[in-house]
């Protein structure tokens, strides 16, 4: 599978993309950040064929979104799917963030949402067996309190999905969402279970086991579609 993994300089989306890879599959990196997708590339690559592709790009620039998917069509022949983890966040009071943030976090997490999906859509209609996953927060569903911008912009992003789902199954593209609770801020080399613990308490999720759901959601026979994983460590409040 030909997979384009945006955010993967870091976090889920990096995770993301090095299992996929491990797992056999081509990925196109792409995010700002163009030294790590590059040094990211070339460490998935070693001395073998090429199966990462690092295009860096912002999913708030249309143009930066063309080229990401031209880059892996002409790097891999076809694109199979897209896993968005591209985002960044806003945890302040509402009455305290400044203009620009939320313009910032909109411009990201939403606009780039849909740019992104969109500019990947006629590869995956080509191949009639496409895939697009968005990796979602939980304050899409819960939004009867604060942070209010995850609210909006998560919600956004569900409407995104849960409309687009309809349409993009006429040509034969499948949509899902992997909304999630908390996930750990740092992955232990070695899988640790007890670093997601404190006092006997779940916490959080690791980034492996965020990638598993995905995973699971891009591994469905064709014509199956995953609708949404909503993936929360054990007794997480919503
Ligand atoms: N971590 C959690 O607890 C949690 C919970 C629920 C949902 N999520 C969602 O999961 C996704 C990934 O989160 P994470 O924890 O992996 O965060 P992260 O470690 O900060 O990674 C975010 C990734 O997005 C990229 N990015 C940010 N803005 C971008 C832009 N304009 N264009 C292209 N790439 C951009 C960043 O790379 P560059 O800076 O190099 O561009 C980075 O690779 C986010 O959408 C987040 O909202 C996370």
């Amino acid at each position: 599978m030909n997979v384009l993994v945006t955010g993967s300089s870091s976090g889920i989306g990096e995770t993301i993309a090095r299992t996929l890879v491990e797992a056999g599959h081509q990925v196109v990196l792409m995010a700002r950040c163009a030294d790590r997708i590059v040094s990211l590339a070339k460490e998935l690559n070693g001395e073998g064929a090429v199966c990462a592709q690092a295009v860096p790009g912002d999913v708030s620039i249309w143009a930066d979104c063309a080229r990401a998917v031209d880059s892996g069509l002409q790097s891999f022949g076809q694109l199979d799917a897209l896993v968005n983890s591209a985002g960044t966040w806003v945890d302040a009071p509402f009455i305290e963030v400044e203009p620009d943030e939320i313009q910032d976090f909109i411009q990201t997490d939403v606009t780039g949402a849909a740019q992104i999906s969109r500019a990947i859509l006629p590869a995956l209609q080509k191949g009639a067996r496409g895939r697009i996953i968005h990796i979602n927060g939980l304050q899409g569903f819960i939004r009867q309190r604060p942070p209010v911008l995850y609210a909006a912009v998560e919600s956004a992003v569900r409407g995104l999905c849960e409309s687009l789902r309809w349409e993009a199954a006429s040509y034969g593209v499948h949509v899902g969402l992997i909304t999630l609770g908390s996930v750990a801020n740092t992955e232990p080399a070695t899988p640790e279970p007890s670093v997601l613990h404190q006092e006997g308490k779940r916490y959080r999720l690791s980034r492996s086991e965020v990638t598993s759901a995905v995973l699971f959601m891009l591994l469905q026979p064709t014509g199956v579609n995953v609708d949404e994983i909503i993936l929360t460590p054990l007794g997480q409040g919503w």
